[in-house]
């Protein structure tokens, strides 16, 4: 063992904020091998599927429980035309994906399969619809189609197609980086669109609209004030317009260059630590975005989502450029786990939060081969796995009272131990991670306010933070029983967090 030891204290009986399950969402876009190739297939494939959606892909991902499916982008939303993905697939017009590679969309996938995609997940859909290029009418056009009950011009041609009930929907964008490529607006002019494609996406009969406003990117608070601004209205007590329920804000962890971002398996201890301080910023920004929102909005009736995180590299080596193809370390899976502290720490105002992207693009949770087709889980995937037991669990605060290590990286110190904590159904779940990478740590667990019976406790870590899985080592980084946790002589526990490790820890409370 270790003589670095952070001690940490629980008030297991001291309950803090819900940890809502959608800060454990996705994101699917139409973008290089995400949806075709990733998510689906089509009928004809050899390989096992339903209605052209790959079946192994959709086993993977249930076991993650995800809760919500953010699509069809990202930067594809906004020129999106709904429309051109319903009805038979050999009658839909292709359009060119302008964004992402510029190659032909043929629109084989659209609202129908997108819709049976989440129910074969489980997961509820979060509609991103077009504001950048899109028409009032068009957005307005899709709810019905998707929502409404009974009869009317949309409800008939969803019938048309096959559907004869409506789905239920609740997680609606208002279009995609406003600022960037969903039009790139000021933040008044976005803010007057808002209003307007807000309004007519309508509340048809009980399924209510969560409206998400496309908000700012990384840290441009003054987007995200303008919209409380404009979206709510003043006074003492300030009320969320009932056009807009949540905003939004994007922010990738890039420890490179836009030009230059690096490389996924190939770096040095430095970009390694760099990375570290990068994802550790996304607190900053949450705190910052919480605050100008407190401002107008204490009783916190406004939910923050984070709809677009992750690492961002360099493609990998002969690789369409505009694909966004990337490998996935053990240093992507560390980057998740601390991005999961962060997020239980602001589970009073933080509602959702979608990695981008699930299956093949950026920081994924699934790699599939284009020629054998074989699928890969990224050490990525099996953070999500291992912290599946925080969603809707009740956040514990962690309480680390002496100095905890560090690192000097640049002009940043970066602390080096990160843990936080939740309880559901008797169950106290503490997630740990150790991002020194040459280090171990250990944490010792005082907890208070209850009695802890099993123990089980679980690692994942790797020789080197450069390991990853491929197709002919698919577990080289994998969880597995994690023996070196102790119990203390006062009812703690003591865990042991080799160099660059992630751990959990379950525990029963009696
Ligand atoms: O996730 C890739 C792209 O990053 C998204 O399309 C866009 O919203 C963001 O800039």
């Amino acid at each position: 063992m270790s003589n670095v030891v952070v001690p940490a204290i629980i008030n297991v009986d001291v309950p803090g904020p819900v940890i809502n399950r959608h800060l454990y969402g996705h994101f699917a876009e139409h973008l290089g091998r995400c949806i075709y190739g990733g998510f689906y297939v089509g009928e004809d494939s050899d390989l096992p599927n339903e209605g052209g959606i790959r079946l192994d892909v959709v086993e993977a991902l249930r076991a993650l429980n995800i809760p919500n499916l953010r699509w069809p982008g990202g930067c594809f939303a906004d020129e999106y035309h709904w429309m051109d993905g319903i009805g038979p697939k050999e009658e839909r017009p292709s359009m060119v994906n302008t964004h992402w590679g510029n190659v032909e969309e043929n629109n084989h996938f659209g609202t129908h399969e997108f819709m049976a995609l989440c129910e074969l997940l489980g997961a509820e859909p979060y509609i991103s619809g077009n504001v950048g290029s899109g028409t009032v009418k068009e957005m307005s056009d899709w709810v019905e189609y998707l929502t409404r009950e009974g009869d009317s011009p949309m409800v008939r041609l969803r019938k048309r197609n096959g559907r004869e009930e409506p789905w239920r929907i609740r997680f609606w964008g208002l279009g995609n980086e406003a600022w960037g490529c969903g039009g790139h607006m000021s933040a008044q002019q976005y803010a007057a669109e808002a209003r307007r494609f807000g309004t007519y996406s309508r509340d048809h009969g009980d399924n209510k609209l969560y409206r998400v406003a496309a908000g700012a990117n990384s840290g441009d608070y003054a987007w995200t004030e303008t919209l409380m601004k404009q979206l709510g209205e003043l006074g003492c007590a300030y009320r969320p317009a009932a056009f807009m329920q949540a905003l939004s804000f994007h922010y990738y962890t890039i420890p490179g260059t836009w030009q230059d971002k690096g490389d996924a398996t190939v770096f040095g201890t430095d970009d390694y630590y760099r990375t570290m301080v990068k994802a550790a910023y996304v607190d900053e920004l949450i705190t910052g975005h919480s605050n100008v929102m407190d401002c107008y909005d204490p009783g916190k009736n406004v939910g923050l989502v984070l709809d677009e995180w992750g690492t961002w590299w360099n493609v990998e080596p002969g690789t369409n450029p505009g694909f966004l193809y990337q490998q996935n370390t053990l240093r992507d899976a560390l980057v998740a786990a601390v991005h999961f502290d962060i997020f239980h720490r602001h589970a009073d105002r933080l509602v959702m939060a979608n990695i981008a992207q699930t299956v093949n693009v950026l920081q994924a949770m699934i790699l599939t081969d284009p020629d054998s087709g074989a699928l890969v889980l990224t050490p990525t995937y099996h953070v999500f796995e291992m912290n599946k037991g925080h969603q809707d669990a009740a956040s514990l605060r962690v309480d680390l009272p002496a100095a905890v290590p560090t690192r000097e990286v640049g002009e940043s110190t970066l602390a080096t131990v990160s843990v936080s904590a939740s309880r559901k159904d008797g169950r106290l779940l503490v997630s740990l991670s150790n991002l020194d990478a040459a280090e171990a740590a250990d944490v010792e667990l005082d907890l208070r306010g209850g009695t802890v019976t099993g123990v089980r406790s679980r690692i994942l870590t790797a020789g080197k933070p450069h390991d990853h899985n491929t197709p002919e080592t698919p577990a080289a980084v994998a969880p597995r029983a994690h023996e070196q946790v102790t119990a203390t002589t006062t009812g703690g526990l003591r865990v042991h967090l080799p160099a660059h490790s992630f751990v959990t820890v379950e525990a029963d409370l009696a």
